[in-house]
């Protein structure tokens, strides 16, 4: 059993990964060297996309995806409601509006329907759809097929946003398609967030299958700067009276920032990424004893659904818990179990429902979301646990609950 306070969640850090950054800081770079490079082929290689392009953090991938994607003022983005606040941000900082779609309640997940209906009432509004951002959260993709026949229909752009799902592998048309490999998305976003899959601190990446899309995105990490005199288009400041490149020159075609990725966070990013498959393997078992233990609990909690046909990598263990019914609080039996050693979070509040987006659009009716909402708990999930720990965690909150375990 691990000895200590459970976190809902917990990067799992080695020797090995402390021996590669300590590699990093006795060379030559620490800001971007060749280690961001050997990262992003990693990250190739693993998952199966032509490009990766790492970046600062998650919430900066969706920012760059959707400046590559050239969203901006007059466009909208189909965002589902149950998300982290970056995934609707990121269009606004492009200047896009946002409509929130519906999810199910027993997943979380937007759904063929649920985009949907929320095209349609972008469209009743007056919207012009041109993105979708679906969300791959706690690890499960879903009716992601269709969604994109359906976005796709309607000439929209798709960006898949998997920083809950580094490691989840979908099962397509009899073969094996990876979160990453952008088998259905323009554009797939991944976080390395301690509390994610791998960790490099702060981190993220996006991947691509489209070498324009990713030079884009690599130009707009980086000031939006052209440093490459294919690139220019000022030749008469670019270049010098004998027709050669000025050596202190760059262009900026359009302004971007500055979200770059370190050697010293990529360095820990690959050693990560190679334990990937056994950090996976470990969350899938701890959801096994989950699902088994929750189940025994049913009907007033249970583990939340499973979608088909993938296996996910699971960032997180959401309990659905009846708290209506039990006449329990949600808040106190947080709090209950923070005393007892085990730490809980709620993924997520709709974002539809944060000051900012209720003063910019109304309040929207979201059933699913609000019945997601109303019983989720996120319970401790990372790969140090033990099954005794699910266990220790599973008989405090049935006992908060005033349920036999
Ligand atoms: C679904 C989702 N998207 C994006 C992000 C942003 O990632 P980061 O924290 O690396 O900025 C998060 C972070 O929790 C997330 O949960």
């Amino acid at each position: 059993m691990t000895s200590g306070f459970l976190p809902y969640g917990r990067h799992v850090v080695d020797q090995d990964d402390i021996d590669a950054v300590v590699g990093v800081l006795k060379g030559e770079w620490l800001t971007t060297g060749p280690t961001v490079e050997a990262f992003e082929t990693a990250l190739v290689e693993t998952l199966g996309a032509r490009e990766a392009v790492a970046c600062s953090n998650g919430s900066t991938a969706l920012h760059l995806a959707c400046a590559a994607l050239g969203l901006g003022p007059g466009d909208t983005v189909i965002v589902p409601a149950v998300t982290f606040l970056a995934t609707a941000n990121a269009a606004r900082y492009c200047g896009a509006e946002v409509v929130f779609a519906d999810v199910d309640p027993d997943t979380a997940l937007m759904t063929a329907e649920t985009l949907d209906e929320a095209l349609h009432r972008a469209r009743r509004q007056g919207m012009r759809p041109r993105t979708v951002s679906t969300v791959h959260l706690c690890g499960q993709v879903g009716d992601l097929a269709a969604q994109s026949r359906l976005a796709r229909a309607e000439g929209l752009t798709i960006i898949e946003d998997g920083c809950h799902a580094l490691g989840t592998v979908q099962h397509v048309d009899g073969g094996d398609a990876p979160v990453g490999a952008c088998r259905f998305g323009d554009l797939t976003t991944l976080s390395f967030h301690p509390v994610k899959t791998i960790a490099t601190g702060e981190g993220g990446a996006i991947m691509a299958n489209d070498p324009d899309l990713a030079g884009a995105m690599r130009r707009l990490r980086n000031h939006g700067m052209v440093r490459d005199a294919a690139g220019w288009t000022e030749a008469g400041q670019a270049f010098g009276a004998d027709g050669q490149p000025n050596p202190w020159y760059y262009e900026m075609p359009e302004p971007g920032w500055n979200f770059r990725l370190n050697d010293i966070q990529c360095a820990l990013g690959i050693s990560q990424l190679a334990k990937l498959k056994p950090f996976v393997e470990r969350r899938r078992q701890l959801i096994r004893r989950y699902d088994e233990r929750l189940s025994a609990l049913a009907p007033a909690v249970r583990p939340m659904r499973r979608h088909g046909d993938q296996d996910a990598g699971w960032h997180l263990s959401v309990a659905l818990i009846d708290f209506a019914a039990l006449r329990r609080d949600r808040g106190a039996v947080m709090r209950a179990l923070r005393a007892q050693g085990v730490g809980t979070q709620v993924h997520y509040l709709p974002v539809s429902r944060q000051p900012y987006y209720r003063r910019r659009y109304g309040a929207t009716v979201l059933p699913g979301a609000d019945r997601w909402y109303d019983r989720c708990l996120s319970l401790p999930l990372f790969p140090a646990m033990a099954e005794d720990d699910v266990d220790r965690v599973v008989d405090l909150l049935a006992a908060e609950l005033g349920l036999k375990p």
